[in-house]
Parts: structure tokens; sequence; C-alpha cells
């Protein structure tokens, strides 16, 4: 996490860099701070909390420096306080350097530097880096670029840095080691952040720098190396990124726009992955295509999906259909804990890592964990290994040969919305593309569910408007609850824990998940007239199974919320409240009923007053472990 900017050009770096930061402040919030160099000083200006903060204390100081490094903060050593906020300095405060990720040796580093008489200020891992950096200019280094090489050879761990000193002030060096990097190139200027929003509104022509690599920034231009200080021959590339993309375009919150934005992902998911006729292709004899060579679906005996948090969600959707449409059998696992308890090998096992921001770092480490155990094994036990990804640029789309590119465009809001909805599509398509090749089920019925997903979007759209209005409306009487249980069944129950994780992770409000039939086992003793429970309820396989277990809770005097297209009958007498969808084939209902679910927790979340796109304590991207 934390988000990292760096200028050097001809123009004023501190509003370049406070842009910058501006649109990286989703990766953490803690504290903010720039560095700059001018008049053989470096001047660093540090702020607790929202960059805001870092802004006003900026409105008192004339800066007119032309190079600069900034820093956005999510605390991992270290209180979030202004003394912990990057940029960091060495001893003489000549060099100030800005870091995203973990120093995992910084406390042996930290003793041995003290010993040397480098004198600490903060309690943060990132502090040994300036130091050593010192340290290693007084007696190795002749210039700062091999400064930073060596000092790298040190570190151990996860990191991005970037690095400018008062004694070079025509420099400004980053570096890539497992945390993301990116340098635009400008005309005499360039830029470095953690993303590319924080860019492209000055350039799109960028270069990712990869693991183990150094670049170094003058105004003339771009050298790139290697660890051991080999240089390199790099090229930007032009980005398809559109600056209006990174804009809330009037509406009050990302989120709320990314949630508006949901049926466009799906019809641009469709364009991409499904003929438009639904007929099959004549190459690929399948009406799907994600671009996979056809070996890639050959002899895949079992998946096992590595995910966090929301990705994990979708993954276990993607379960569901893999397993129900396939015929494969699937295990999703939690990436953090799946690294360190893998499961036993079988042969001709596809794994696939889903992250949204192709950046986080314990479901890239289980991938490459997979890819390590499964080196010099029999052919039949190598990594299949395949990435379902927003972002194929990221790390994630360096580590593995096949990349699903979901396409929900940036997504800024922390909570994952339209992401969420754009892996739901990724899986709908590989599951049927993996039928199609299996023969599992009829291409008729395959041409049938392709014929439904189109339907979707226009569906979605003919919701928004009356959730909107109903969820507001809840939000009103629910904004002082402690309590929600979100309840579903088969396809349904990970959109009951999106729904929970949703309105914990920007409310504040304690939610829980249930599978329906699982309630009488145990969590049912929570509920009371305060405690409210939401219900996905679908015709289909379960709708019945539903039905009853909410009346169940009905019956412990819960306030019940329908998620449901049933506006008659047995629902509307059961449910207090109705959140209504169309109503559609169960097997595609995900997509349509977790919607209302993220607008309850978007209303209830802003009629508290809370800051919905930056919730506490959370960062979009989470590269630390
Ligand atoms: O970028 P990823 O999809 O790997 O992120 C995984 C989780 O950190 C993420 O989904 C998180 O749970 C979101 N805040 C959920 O809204």
């Amino acid at each position: 996490m934390c988000g990292i900017v760096g200028y050097i050009g001809t123009q004023a770096a501190t509003e370049i860099l406070l842009a910058g930061l501006e649109k990286l402040e989703y990766r953490g919030y803690d504290s903010a701070g720039i560095a700059t160099v001018w008049e053989g000083d470096v001047h660093c200006v540090r702020a607790k909390g929202k960059l805001h903060n870092l802004r006003s204390k900026l409105e008192q100081i004339e800066t007119p420096s032309q190079i600069g490094i900034g820093h956005t903060r999510w605390a991992t050593h270290g209180k979030p306080e202004e003394y912990n906020a990057h940029p960091h300095m060495d001893t003489a405060m000549r060099i100030a350097v800005v870091q995203n990720g973990i120093i995992e040796n910084y406390r042996d580093l930290r003793e041995e530097l003290k010993q040397k008489g480098h004198q600490f200020r903060s309690e943060t891992d990132t502090e040994v880096i300036p130091h050593l950096i010192a340290e290693l200019l007084k007696t190795s280094a002749s210039s700062l670029l091999e400064a930073v090489q060596q000092s790298v050879n040190h570190l151990e761990g996860a990191f991005a840095i970037a690095v400018i000193s008062a004694d070079y002030p025509d420099e400004l060096i980053v570096v890539r080691q497992q945390a993301p990097l990116v340098i635009g190139f400008g005309q005499g200027e360039f830029f470095c952040a953690s993303d590319t929003p924080a860019i492209v509104s000055h350039t799109r022509a960028v270069l990712a720098l990869e693991n183990g690599e150094i670049a170094r920034l003058t105004p003339l231009g771009v050298e790139v190396y290697n660890f051991a200080g080999d240089r390199l021959k790099k090229q930007p590339r032009m980005l398809n990124l559109n600056p209006m993309m990174v804009e809330k375009q009037g509406f009050k919150h990302f989120m709320l726009k990314e949630i508006y934005e949901q049926p466009g992902v799906v019809r641009a998911s469709l364009e991409a992955y499904f003929s438009s006729d639904g007929n099959a292709c004549q190459a690929t004899h399948s009406p799907i295509n994600l671009g996979l060579p056809t070996e890639f679906y050959a002899d895949i005996e079992q998946i096992q999906i590595v995910a966090c948090g929301t990705s994990w969600h979708a993954a276990l959707v993607g379960k569901y259909l893999l397993e129900q449409l396939a015929g494969i059998s699937t295990q999703v696992h939690y990436a953090s804990e799946y690294r360190y308890a893998p499961s036993p090998l079988i042969p001709n096992t596809l794994i696939i890592g889903v992250t949204q921001s192709g950046e986080t770092a314990d479901t890239l480490a289980a991938l490459a964990m997979e890819k390590e155990r499964r080196q010099g094994k029999e052919n039949k036990y190598q990594a299949r290994l395949l990435g379902i990804t927003n972002r194929p640029e990221s790390s994630l789309g360096h580590m593995v040969p096949h990349i699903i590119n979901t396409l929900a465009g940036i997504e800024i809001g922390v909570a994952a919305t339209k992401t969420f909805i754009a892996q739901l599509m990724a899986f709908y398509a590989l599951a049927l593309e993996f039928a199609a090749h299996r023969q599992t089920i009829s291409p008729d019925k395959i041409a049938e569910i392709i014929e439904g997903l189109r339907h979707v979007p226009k569906e979605i759209e003919a919701n928004l408007e009356t959730q909107e209005k109903l969820t507001e409306h809840l939000a009103h009487e629910f904004a002082e609850t402690q309590d929600f249980i979100f309840l579903g069944r088969g396809i349904n129950f990970p959109i009951a824990l999106e729904g929970a994780l949703k309105l914990k992770e920007i409310s504040y409000i304690h939610a829980e998940g249930y599978p329906a039939g699982e309630m009488k086992h145990g969590p049912i003793a929570l509920l009371d007239a305060k405690v409210p429970v939401v219900a996905i309820a679908v015709p289909g396989t379960v709708y019945e199974k539903v039905i009853s277990n909410a009346q169940e809770a009905k019956a412990r005097d819960s306030r019940l919320i329908g998620v449901t297209p049933v506006k008659d009958g047995e629902a509307a007498e059961i449910f207090n409240d109705l959140l209504p969808v169309s109503s559609v084939d169960e097997l595609l209902s995900p997509i349509l009923t977790v919607v209302p679910l993220q607008l309850l927790a978007y209303h209830i979340a802003a009629r508290r007053g809370l800051d919905v796109d930056q919730p506490r304590n959370l960062a979009k991207s989470v590269t630390v472990e």
C-alpha cells in the first residue's frame, strides 16, 4: 500500500506532486508528505491524516523547486503520526526517501546504522534507507545512483522507492522490487508513481519498471539498470487510459459513480468475451473468446483459486459456475492462508489468482509459492497459472502466462463494486468455455446462458433508480443500527458475504454473511428486533429454502429485507422491506442481486457522514503481507 510520486522537469514540482498524491490517496491516507530540493537543501513538509492537511501546510510555504517526491501512507510500522510520515531523511538531512512496501530486515539495519552514529527520528522501517544511502555515499559509493544500487542489495522485502538528494539536485532515483512503480515520459520532464492515474494527466507514455530494476531520472532522460548495475534497454509504451476515467463526473462519490458504471462493464465484457451472434467461431468452435490457447483447457483435473476480499467472493461464484457448468472440482482459498498451507499436489491442476489490482501481496505470494513448489516435478505437476485482473500491466500480469483482463476500467473507490461484477463476467465466460470444451452442457444451453447475460445490463439499469430510492430510505432507518445479517444460498451465498463486506468496510457497522441454512446452527442466537436480516431470495433451486430460513429469522423479531424479484405472494408477505431485482435465471442472478447491496452500504455510509471512498484503516491495493 502507500502511494509514491516523483517529478523532475521544468515546472514547479509541489502542485504536480500534490495532484499526483490526490490520485493515489486510495492507496493509504494515514499521512502525507513531500520533499523538494531547492537552493542547496532538501525541503520536507509532512502532515498527519489526509492530504488536505498537507495542502493547508504547504499554502504557507513557497517552494519553486522543479524536483520532488511525495508519499501518501498506509501505516505498517509505526503509528499514523507526523514523525512517521514519509519522506524520511538521513541524519544530515541531505537525502529524502519515500517507500511503498516493507523492509523486512530493517531492525538489524537500524541497529548497525545507529552504531555508526546515524540518528533515527521515526519508528518506520523506511527510515533505514536514507541513512543507508548516506552511509554508503560516505564509504563506498561515488554517486547517488551507485549508493542506491548498493543499498537495495542490503534490503530484504518488497518495496518501491524514490530518492532525491540536495547534493544531486538534478537526479531522481527510483527502485522497484515487488511493489509497483511506473515512470512517465513528458517533454523535458519525467514522473514516477505507484500507479498510472497519478501521471496520466501529464503523459500517456509510461514504462512500468520490473522487479529488480533501478532508474535514474534527470531532466535529460531516463536510464534503467538492474540491481547489479548493468544498463538495460527499455522503451515506454502508450497507455490507454483516459484522464476522465479518474474523475467523479458529477457523482458525489467514486463508489456511486462506479456502481452506476456496472451496466457498461457487463456490456464491455459481453463484447469482449462472447461472439456477437452467440454462434461458435469457426477457428475455436466456441462462442466464447477469452484468448486462451486450446491446450489451456485440456486435461484439467481440478482448479485451485486464490484471492482476497471481494475477489475471493467473486471466486466463490466462479467455483459454483465451474463446478455446476463445467463439472470441474474447484477449491477457493484465502491467498493469505493458502501460501502457508497449500493443498497436496494433484496433477493437472489449474491455479487461478483473482485480484483486481494485480498487486495484492498475498495473492501474488500464493501464486509464486505454487510455481516454486512445482518446479522440477513431472510435466503433469507443472504450474498452470491463470490470472484474472483489472490491471493486466500489474505485477500479476508479469507473473502468470495467461490473463483474463476484466473490463471495469479504473476503480478508485476503496470498496470494490464494478470490478467485482467484471470478475463475475470473467468467471461466466471461463466456466462456459470449459463447459464447451468438455461438452458438459449442450451448445444450445451455452447459447441460452449467453443470451440471458445479454439482457443483464438493461435489467441493472432498469433496477438502479428504484433501488437507489429504496436504499436511501432504508439508510435513513438503519443509520444507527449496530449489527446486520446477510443471508443467501447456492450461487447467492457469496453475494451475502459481499453485501456484508461492503457494509462493514464503508459504514463500520458489524455485518455477517451466512449461508441461510446455517443460521439455525448457531448464529440465529444473535437475532432480535435490533438485528435486521437481508435475505437474497431468487426463484430457483433454493428459493423455498431461503424463504423458510427468512421465516425463522422473522420469528425471532428480526426486520427482514428481501432482495428478490418476487413482488407478490409469499415473499411480499414475509419481507418487511423489498429491494426488487429483475427476474432472471438464478444462475445469472448474482450480477443483479449484488447491486442493491452495494447501494445499501453506500447510502448507510453516506448517511452516517463517513468517507465512503476512503474508509478508515483501509487501502485499495494491499501490497503488504
Ligand atoms: O486487488 P484485489 O482484488 O486483490 O484486492 C483484494 C481485496 O483487498 C479487496 O477486494 C478488498 O477486500 C476491497 N476493499 C473490497 O471492497
